[in-house]
């Protein structure tokens, strides 16, 4: 672990060395059916969209939280403790997170990001306008294992906002939340947000928007591998396609190829068929009872749930076992 005071700023850099971003996009691109793993959305610019996502007015998901936090958060903050470490896992700008710092009795505040801009940025902020707190950033991919630093409160509380978990394979799912449960200590806390299963029509219209920001977002990607991993995708080849699939509950990302192609990538030759998909993303969709139970199997005990009136959306406060 190294303690990096860039400019005097409080952050620790846990990030992982090496993300042979190569390797893992020729082994999706050479698999049948080609995927690429999400994570590739979020370079710098695929954040920045991903920001404008969330303020589109069909994407529910962020206001709907947002809302949900706003109103319960007596209860939560009651929930949570005193003297608490709250823990946010992918913070980006730490917008939501604004009602808890205002509201909960917080010992400190850690914002893990794997984006050294944006968490450099937010601590600068967060440290200007929380002058009495300890705000610790974390330079980390939080899917992976890594230990935290003990800064002193008497209980830590993960907040993992946004549904997020959600872009997780369940068997990623269920190793996330039991590394995360034996991460953590007996009675400490886990508040999460999770996307519920509706009306697929509410949900394709919140991953096709009429801006078109969704398709630029995942059209992103194969910018991102031209420039970074010398290809040569022609852009206006591929299109956005979103659709909820309902026997798996979720929504999937793909790009279509409208023609029949070959893309180089180094030495590499990919070939598409006119219609073939890369598989870049799926959003799962929960029902409550199915979370709670696979919680129970990996270290959590369900305390209390806050929903919107819709029941289109939860958070969650769960206890370490
Ligand atoms: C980050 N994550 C929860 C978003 C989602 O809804 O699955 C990512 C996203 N993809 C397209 N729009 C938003």
């Amino acid at each position: 672990m190294s303690v990096v005071n860039q400019n005097s700023r409080n952050i620790t850099d846990l990030s992982p060395k090496q993300d042979d971003m190569f390797t893992n996009v020729i082994n999706g691109l050479t698999s049948n059916p080609k995927t690429i793993a999400p994570k590739y959305l979020y370079d710098e610019l695929g954040s920045k969209l991903f920001e404008k996502i969330t303020d589109l007015d069909e994407y529910y998901q962020t206001r709907t939280e947002f809302d949900i936090l706003n109103q319960s958060h007596v209860s939560i903050t009651k929930l949570m403790g005193k003297d608490v470490d709250l823990i946010e896992l992918g913070s980006g700008s730490s917008t939501k997170t604004h009602v808890l710092l205002d509201e909960a009795n917080l010992n400190s505040y850690m914002p893990i990001d794997i984006s050294t801009t944006i968490l450099t940025s937010t601590v600068d902020q967060l440290e200007k306008d929380y002058p009495m707190l300890k705000i610790h950033g974390i330079l980390a991919d939080y899917t992976q294992a890594f230990s935290l630093p003990e800064l002193g409160g008497n209980k830590k509380v993960v907040f993992f906002p946004g549904s997020t978990i959600g872009n997780f394979e369940p068997f990623e799912e269920a190793m996330f939340l039991k590394q995360l449960s034996n991460t953590l200590d007996k009675g400490d806390g886990l508040l999460i947000g999770l996307d519920l299963r509706k009306d697929k029509h509410i949900i394709e219209k919140a991953y096709n928007d009429k801006q078109g920001i969704t398709a630029a977002f995942n059209k992103n990607l194969l910018t991102r591998i031209n420039r970074e991993l010398h290809a040569d995708f022609q852009l206006e080849n591929f299109y956005h396609h979103a659709y909820y699939n309902v026997e798996k509950s979720r929504l999937e990302m793909h790009l279509v190829s409208n023609v029949k192609q070959t893309v180089h990538l180094q030495d590499h030759k990919i070939d598409f068929a006119e219609n073939e998909n890369i598989h870049t993303e799926n959003s799962y969709k929960y029902s409550i009872n199915s979370f709670q139970k696979l919680c129970m199997k990996c270290g959590f005990k369900p305390v209390e749930v806050f929903e919107d009136k819709n029941k289109w959306f939860s958070v969650h406060y769960l206890e370490v076992m």
